[in-house]
């Protein structure tokens, strides 16, 4: 493929550049730029961040250990040594860092300061949730938070915040629309398509796959939006997490604080709601919710399109109600009340993997339950709704006894796994103690750890 981007403000045009290199790799061992380090090879730890934007866009944190070269097409990026000015001014945060003394090895450090300098460059106050994905073994987060709040005062530099102009040459294998995208795929049905890599580059860096011909998703603009009407919420497959966080916040906020905890800024700025879908995964985090919602999946074949219950698209493990060259187009939903909880149970809070994550749609009038909608992922081998546990709560008196018994139907609607993330009894009790937890909250009792005051 043809790539051509802007490297820390200079035009790089490369010819027949192998798709599946990552930019980590492509900095380090062929432009000798070593600020970007590697850690893990895995999007965990963020010693790779470095700073991508559509020109005229917004800045964002990126992994380049699972960004593949052809991500760059048509866009602008910053590594650490392309953060100061040009005449050699340090950037606000890395005059902060030395100042609040937010570094002490450095091996982390280029990482924070790309993840910080594309947060300020955004006014982002929300330092936690913005440096959750860099890993630091030495300093501790409290120094670098202080860096990251003193640096906000600061304006953005001149060099980071005028739009760059760039012009990219269309590319078959990086379609610009999803015409182009339905033409490309139906005549090469066998090919791999990428969107965020945040699944795919780990094919690439950890299985070491030989992906021979793949497509890009991240130039179909016209797939990546969040459409709000009265009857309906549509979400384009291309949509990044961090886009559908920000756009759903107000009509389902437990969904934007589950996203809030979906992978970390890195990843989320790089998946796609398309992807976290069609990757058919059982704990993925953005199923469940979207089945409790109601949604519908629309693919698309060619010309041909076709629309299912987001649940039925989920056959089994690994198996999905795909054909070759079809791929998802967008998902949707009715507008409703919201009523939507989502309990998301990992070993960390942030940046981890569901070992359960239960949503939960239930409408009580006059004190009955007239519609329930559940949905669990990590309890079996896709994403699934959870029918007996629904339909003990059905015309039921909304009431504890209820509840009790619902959660003994839950019982029946599943047999999960032991694995490393939890035990099929852990994750059962689990699952049941989320049923109770939504009825809790229901009653207007607080239970969550972070908000229960002693
Ligand atoms: C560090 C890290 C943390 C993570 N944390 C979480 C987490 O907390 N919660 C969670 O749910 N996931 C998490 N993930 C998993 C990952 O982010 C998701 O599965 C992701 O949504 C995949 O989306 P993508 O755009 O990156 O897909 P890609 O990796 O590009 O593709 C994934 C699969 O989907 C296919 N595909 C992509 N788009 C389409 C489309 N439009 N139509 C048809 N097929 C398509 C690809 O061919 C591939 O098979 C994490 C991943 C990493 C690396
Ligand atoms: S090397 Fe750890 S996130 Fe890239
Ligand atoms: S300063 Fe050593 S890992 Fe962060």
């Amino acid at each position: 493929m043809d790539i051509t981007f802007l490297l820390n403000g200079e035009t790089v045009a490369l010819r027949d550049a192998n798709p599946t290199t990552t930019v980590l790799d492509w900095l380090r061992e062929t432009r000798g730029l070593k600020g970007t380090k590697e850690g893990c090879n895995e999007g965990d730890c963020g010693a790779c961040t470095v700073m991508t934007r559509q020109p005229s866009g917004p800045w964002a944190a990126q992994n380049a250990c699972i960004l593949l070269l052809p991500h760059l097409h048509g866009r602008e990026l910053r590594t650490v040594e392309g953060v100061s000015a040009p005449d050699g001014t340090l950037h606000p945060v890395q005059a902060a860092m030395v100042a609040h003394h937010g570094s002490q090895c450095g091996f982390c450090t280029p990482g924070f300061i790309t993840s910080m300098a594309a947060a300020h460059a955004n006014g982002a106050q929300d330092f936690n949730d913005k440096l959750a994905g860099n890993l630091c073994r030495c300093t501790g987060y409290a120094p670098i938070v202080r860096a990251a709040e003193a640096a906000a005062k600061e304006p953005v530099p001149a060099h980071l915040a005028a739009p760059a102009s760039l012009t990219a040459a269309p590319q078959p294998e990086i379609p610009e629309s999803a015409d182009a995208l339905a033409t490309w795929y139906a005549a090469h049905p066998q090919a791999t398509l990428i969107a965020g890599a945040t699944d795919v580059g780990l094919w690439v860096t950890k299985k070491l796959a030989d992906l021979s011909e793949v497509a890009f998703l991240h130039r179909v603009t016209d797939l990546d939006y969040v459409e709000i009407t009265q009857s309906e919420v549509r979400i384009g497959a291309t949509t990044p997490i961090a886009t559908l966080r920000a756009a759903i916040a107000p009509y389902h906020p437990s969904l934007a604080e589950l996203l809030r905890r979906y992978g970390s800024e890195q990843v989320r700025q790089a998946a796609t709601l398309g992807g976290n879908i069609a990757n058919g995964s059982p704990i993925g985090d953005s199923p469940p919710a979207l089945i409790a919602l109601g949604a519908t999946l629309h693919l698309r074949h060619g010309e041909a399109r076709r629309s299912l219950p987001l649940e039925d698209f989920f056959i089994d493990y690994g198996k999905q109600d795909r054909a070759p060259g079809e791929f998802v187009e967008a998902v949707s939903f009715p507008r409703q009340p919201d009523r939507l909880r989502c309990y998301k149970l990992s070993k960390r809070f942030d940046q981890d993997i569901s070992a359960v994550c239960g949503c939960f749609c239930i409408t009580v009038e006059d004190a009955t339950v007239t519609a329930a909608r559940i949905a669990f992922g990590g309890m079996a081998g896709t994403p699934k709704r959870a029918a007996a546990t629904e339909a003990a709560l059905t015309g039921q008196p909304w009431e504890e006894a209820t509840v009790t018994r619902a959660m003994a139907a839950l019982a029946t609607d599943f047999q999960p796994l032991t694995d490393m993330r939890a035990s099929a009894a852990y994750r059962m009790e689990a699952a049941q103690n989320m049923l109770h937890r939504y009825f809790l909250e229901s009653q207007g009792i607080a239970t969550s750890v972070l908000e229960v005051q002693p």
